[in-house]
Parts: C-alpha cells; sequence; structure tokens
C-alpha cells in the first residue's frame, strides 16, 4: 500500500503532461488553419483588374506625340481595398497602330520625362533613352518599354487598361 501512495505523485505528473500534450496538439491543429485563412491575405498576388482609360478621341493624339493619361486601378491587396494611380503613354504610331507604354523606365523603374525637342523619352536617374516606338536608344535599360493590356470597347473608341504589362514575366498585378 505504501509503494502505490508513492506512485501515485508520479503517474498524476504523467497523466497532467499527456493531457498537456493532448491539449497542445489539438489547439495546433485548430489553430493552423484559423491563422492560414487571417494571413492568406498578406500573400496573395495583387488583383488583376480592368481600369477605364478613356475615349480615344478625347485625346487629340498626334503621330509620335506620347499623351501621358492617369489611370487609377482599384485592387484589394490584402484585408483591404487600395487605388493605385498609374500612367498610361499612349503613342500614334506613324502607321495609326496606338501604343500604351508604361511610364516606367525598365532599367529600374523611374518615371520618364517625354523630351519634344529632341523627340525622345528621358529617364532622370541614369539617362536612359527611348523613341516614340519604346526601343532602348541610349543608357542601360535592358529592354524597350514595357506595354500595357488593353482592350478597346464595343464604340471602338472607349480603351480599358489592366494593371498588367503585355510581356511581363510575372503574372501579377502591377
Ligand atoms: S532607372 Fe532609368 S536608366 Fe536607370
Amino acid at each position: 500500500m505504501a509503494k502505490s501512495s508513492e506512485e501515485s505523485p508520479s503517474r498524476r505528473t504523467f497523466m497532467m503532461v499527456v493531457i498537456g500534450l493532448i491539449s497542445t496538439v489539438i489547439g495546433i491543429a485548430l489553430a493552423v488553419p484559423i491563422l492560414g485563412a487571417v494571413l492568406n491575405p498578406l500573400f496573395r498576388k495583387r488583383d488583376i483588374v480592368w481600369t477605364k482609360l478613356g475615349k480615344i478621341s478625347d485625346l487629340n493624339l498626334k503621330p509620335l506625340t506620347p499623351k501621358f493619361v492617369p489611370v487609377y486601378f482599384r485592387v484589394k491587396e490584402g484585408w483591404s481595398v487600395n487605388t493605385l494611380p498609374r500612367q498610361v503613354v499612349v503613342v500614334k504610331q506613324v502607321n495609326g497602330d496606338l501604343l500604351f507604354f508604361s511610364n516606367q523606365c525598365t532599367h529600374l523603374g523611374c518615371p520618364l520625362h517625354w523630351i519634344a525637342a529632341r523627340q525622345k523619352f528621358l529617364c532622370p536617374c541614369h539617362g536612359g533613352m527611348f523613341n516614340a516606338t519604346g526601343q532602348v536608344v541610349g543608357g542601360p535599360p535592358p529592354r524597350p518599354l514595357y506595354q500595357w493590356v488593353h482592350k478597346f470597347g464595343k464604340d471602338k473608341d472607349t480603351v480599358y487598361i489592366q494593371n498588367k504589362f503585355k510581356d511581363n514575366p510575372k503574372d501579377r498585378g502591377i
């Protein structure tokens, strides 16, 4: 009898440890999916959405004379919905085609300026230069200007822009 009463505290301790371990495992099993659901939006890719650029006929485009048009994308990021301001540079080509460039330099992303006297986009950061067809004509940029994904409305005049570049290797919103 004396032996049994000596073992009792250690058995009780053992049972408490086992119960504690089981509780911990159950707690983790419940917490993981809840945490996953809560944190998931933080790690998701930015949504890809359309926004209206406007009517081409309102831009009074002249060949090889860029028009910088601001657009705003409403995208879900994490738990909030944000408005992302971006620039679309619309350039009518000599043959009448329209190109919808990003105003970001393809070197490190600085915003470009159009220098009318030189007929070139100039990057103020490292002197990158592009012509009106988007080709690199000077400086370190490794590739031509990015072009926004776009589509025309039923009226064939209104243009919609997606927050995505045509040849962007990353499948995510910009
Ligand atoms: S960011 Fe434009 S040349 Fe470097």
